[in-house]
């Protein structure tokens, strides 16, 4: 094999993972093909968050498998169903696994799915972006939110050394990274001997060089009073929290195994409001959850207009194999669903335009990503009058001239820097 194809699914930690996997690769001698079309080995790294994710992945490995390609299925279908894929695929690669995939794919390891996992973060990445880079700081999930694969997928979590965190951002603000997104499932509860997340943030905050920090995705569980004034004290940790709350009815949080209240979620909203009034506050949700009723479902839709949220991403419920609410009857329809979400997504275009109709008139840093458009501190799109690709890479400053719900356009200033 000469050539391969890596197609990834799902979050920014699989989009890590990939990186990975492509250094792997890379290192084996072998180089990146365009198209699947072209490679000899097609990697697909999957996704089974939704029932339709999971869908996506396997039908696009089974075009490349009847091509006649050598097919290797990682991510999360692989590491919650191996037995369901050994069939028809080439290889089934846990991503804990990582490191042996040369062996695998030299037929030296007869047992593909080793018990025996190891430290895949060790394996370098390599980085798909020049100046904005993920750095994973844990993975797993210890929650079991009912209605959630994760945990069956990622296994428990797993926090990486402080050490290697440390070396790795170094390395990359040496070599002129300006923004670096620590990954986690749950960001927020990392703990590595007696460092728990926010003596890291403060940790990464105080060596050398300008860059900004973001992080995903936290859990309002973790999401203690101390995390909290290290956001509004450390200059580079930017001040943009994705904070999922899931539902804004007790009950379905309950019963989704949320171990919060919406008093609770709303109380915290309120301390990081004050601790940080320019704060951009986002959100996952959950529509049609088993059970949920029109009243129950009110209280969400009032709570996201008590919030205000930037951003939310609604999804709509799906039943997941091996949780515990797929024991639950899937009693919300489609169609109800739908209505949910697009309730919803009003409520919060009207939120996120008066959010950013704040930024008008003001002068702000962007990080420019691709000629024209960019990324303020606090993770909102920015598009640029100028559109000069040298800048792309490159801090600017940038007056706001018009706010729309999902981005803020704006004249360029000269001082980037
Ligand atoms: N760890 C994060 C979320 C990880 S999964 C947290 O605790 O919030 C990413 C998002 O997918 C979730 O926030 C949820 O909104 C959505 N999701 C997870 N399982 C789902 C399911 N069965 N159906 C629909 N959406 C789901
Ligand atoms: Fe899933 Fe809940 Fe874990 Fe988030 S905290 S990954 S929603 S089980
Ligand atoms: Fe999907 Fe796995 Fe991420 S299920 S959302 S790729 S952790």
């Amino acid at each position: 094999m000469k050539s391969y194809f890596i197609k990834t699914f799902g979050c920014q930690m699989n989009k890590s993972d990939s990186e990975r996997i492509e250094r792997v690769l890379l290192d084996m001698g072998l180089s990146r093909a365009k198209e699947a079309d072209e490679a000899d080995l097609v990697v697909v790294n999957t996704c089974s968050v939704r029932q339709s994710a999971e869908n996506r992945a396997t039908s696009f490995l089974k075009n490349y498998k009847k091509l006649g390609k050598y097919c290797v299925i990682t991510g999360c279908c692989a590491s919650k169903d191996p037995e369901r894929f050994e069939k028809w695929v080439d290889l089934v690669l846990d991503i804990r696994n990582l490191e042996k995939l040369p062996s695998f794919l030299k037929n030296e390891a007869h047992k593909p799915r080793l018990r025996q996992r190891h430290n895949y973060f060790k394996t370098n990445p390599k980085y798909s972006n020049e100046f904005h880079a993920y750095v994973p700081i844990m993975t797993g999930c210890n929650n079991f939110c009912s209605y959630c694969v994760v945990p069956y997928a990622r296994g428990r979590e797993v926090s990486r050394p402080v050490k290697d965190i440390i070396n790795e951002i170094k390395s990359l603000v040496k070599n002129g990274y300006k923004a670096i997104t620590l990954l986690g499932q749950n960001v927020n509860s990392y703990k590595s001997g007696k460092t728990d997340f926010p003596a890291l943030l403060e940790k990464i905050n105080n060596l050398d060089g300008n860059f900004w920090i973001w992080f995903l995705t936290s859990h309002p569980k973790d999401m203690s009073k101390k995390l909290i004034k290290t956001v509004a004290n450390c200059k580079k940790v930017c001040r943009y929290i994705h904070l999922p709350i899931q539902s804004g009815n007790n009950e379905i949080l309950k019963k989704m195994n949320r171990k919060y209240t919406r008093e609770k979620y709303i109380k915290l909203t309120k301390l990081i409001k004050l601790n940080m009034p320019d704060v951009c506050l986002t959100t996952d949700i959950i529509v049609g959850f088993p059970g949920e009723t029109r009243k129950q479902f009110n209280d969400t839709k009032k709570l996201f207009k008590e919030i205000r949220f930037d951003m939310a991403y609604i999804a709509q419920y799906s039943k997941r194999p091996k949780t515990a609410a797929a024991k639950l009857e899937d009693n919300v329809n489609c169609q109800e669903k739908k209505r949910r979400d697009k309730e919803l997504t009003k409520i919060l275009e009207k939120s996120a335009l008066e959010n950013n109709k704040k930024y008008v008139g003001k002068t702000v840093e962007v990080l420019v990503e691709k000629p024209g458009i960019g990324k303020t501190r606090s993770f909102k799109t920015v598009k640029l009058e100028n559109k000069d690709k040298n800048l792309v890479g490159k801090i600017v400053k940038v007056k706001i001239n018009r706010a729309l719900e999902w981005c803020l356009t704006a004249t360029n200033d000269d001082s980037s820097r």
